[in-house]
């Protein structure tokens, strides 16, 4: 069933609007965003035509444009996901153990499953159904070594008309044989699925050498010869998450600098690259970072889950050296699909540190934050015309402690995104459109579809 590029064009979603123009300064930093109280969204051909008050837009559009109306709604940009394992869907939750013994113990067990083009495909419909159930549109994605566990994710994302960034992850040590390829078929198979998927509709290609530890020199040598050959593919991969972890990339480099200078001298660091993680970096790592351009990721539900460690957000983001940060759900090392629950992860693991992160800034980081890491600028994030129409409907009021907590909130929209992101996840997601299309749907679509 094709369940993309069927509906009439144009079609109009209506509803309160909220998308950033800048990066917020701080609480309160009004200027930051775009608030439309009763605001439009004009569709066609799965982009944003127009967007602006309601009652200047509707007039002009053609009689019979079927009209979305979420009255209670806020409606954002689509959330984006910057690091997540589609095959670690049946890990999450799984109890007791650091990195490297988690991975040894659940990860790998599981991620042989993914030989099976069946059991990919069925994981790869689950992950995306329950990504759009939480607003998220858009996620940067490790599958497994199987090139097949690409294919089911592509496929189901072209399917559905999401754009996911995506590789096949390239390990050829330290993992069980049915994990593992080798310098040159993890070239050749990722060569291949570039050939097939980066650039193919919505779909791009990451280069995922899974990190440090699983792949030989010959192997990162490989994902640096991708990266050079082909332009405008991402790299994403495992960065200084826990010491264990970096205590054996020193014994397996022992040349290398550091853990980041293990990935600079194969040419992984870059403005499209994706380091997960970063929690344990040295002044000169991150000067690297900095000066690569590269992108450090914040994945707050999996370093307090895995027992990790604490990301410095002020230390990257604002420190001598400023690093690109983006944040994340690392499901299944990180708890929850929800970029919500992942902000209000985020703001407590800060808050250990002494740190802040206000609600405006949250929600900027989860939309046009993380577009603008991924390079997607202007095409994702924000909702102004050009853009895809790919919207979140969040509902502050969408459980009873929500609801009664709100009582108190006369209008603030910072104290909403606060109550939004502290105690919201799927549950606070009403509706996920991608391209303009009703992709999910919380309440069936009861009584909000009209037309002009
Ligand atoms: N480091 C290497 N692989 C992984 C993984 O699958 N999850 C996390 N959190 N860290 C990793
Ligand atoms: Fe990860």
């Amino acid at each position: 069933r094709d369940m993309a590029g069927s509906a009439p064009e144009p079609k109009a979603i209506r509803g309160r609007l909220l998308s950033f123009t800048a990066e917020p300064s701080g609480p309160g930093d009004t200027a930051s965003y775009r608030l439309i109280d009763d605001g439009l969204v004009v569709v066609r051909d799965g982009r944003i035509a127009e967007v602006g008050e309601a009652r200047s837009l509707l007039p002009g559009l053609p009689p019979g444009t079927p009209v979305d109306h979420h009255p209670h709604g806020l409606i954002v940009p689509g959330l984006i996901d910057t690091h997540i394992h589609f095959p670690q869907t049946q890990v999450i939750a799984s109890y007791g153990a650091q990195l490297l013994e988690w991975l040894n113990k659940y990860t790998f067990v599981e991620e042989q499953r993914f030989a099976d083009p069946d059991h990919a495909a069925r994981n790869a419909s689950f992950f995306l159904d329950e990504l759009l159930r939480n607003g998220t549109t858009t996620a940067v994605v490790y599958a497994t070594v199987h090139p097949g566990s690409v294919e089911a994710l592509f496929a189901e994302s072209e399917r559905r008309g999401t754009a996911m960034i995506a590789g096949k992850v390239m390990m050829d040590r330290n993992a069980p044989p049915g994990l593992r390829d080798t310098a040159q078929s993890g070239y050749d198979e990722s060569r291949a699925l570039i050939g097939r998927w980066h650039g193919r509709g919505r779909q791009l290609y990451a280069v995922t050498p899974r990190f440090a530890i699983t792949s030989t020199e010959a192997q990162l040598e490989a994902a640096g010869a991708l990266n050079r050959e082909f332009s405008g593919v991402y790299m994403q991969t495992h960065l200084s998450e826990n010491l264990k972890e970096i205590e054996t990339v020193r014994g397996l480099f022992p040349d290398a600098r550091h853990y980041t200078d293990v990935y600079d001298r194969y040419g992984l660091l870059g403005e499209r690259s994706l380091f997960g993680h970063c929690i344990h970096l040295e002044d000169d790592e991150v000067r690297r970072l900095s000066e690569s351009r590269s992108v450090a990721v914040f994945c707050p539900t999996s370093n307090l889950f895995i027992g990790s460690g604490l990301f410095d957000l002020e230390r990257l983001a604002r420190g001598r050296d400023p690093v690109r940060v983006s944040v994340a759900t690392d499901v299944g090392g990180g708890t929850s699909y929800s970029m919500l629950r992942t902000a209000a992860e985020g703001y407590k693991v800060l808050q250990l540190g002494g740190q802040n992160l206000p609600a405006l800034s949250a929600f900027h980081m989860m939309t046009r934050g993380n577009a603008l890491s991924l390079g997607l600028g202007g095409t994702i994030g924000t909702i102004e015309p050009g853009c895809f129409a790919d919207l979140a409907v969040l509902d502050a009021r969408a459980t009873p402690a929500m609801a009664h907590r709100m009582e108190t909130v006369d209008g603030d929209l910072e104290e909403e995104l606060f109550v939004l992101m502290t105690l919201g996840d799927d549950r606070a997601v009403a509706a996920t459109y991608v391209q303009g299309r009703r992709a999910w749907d919380r309440d069936g679509g009861m009584g909000m579809v009209g037309a002009v």
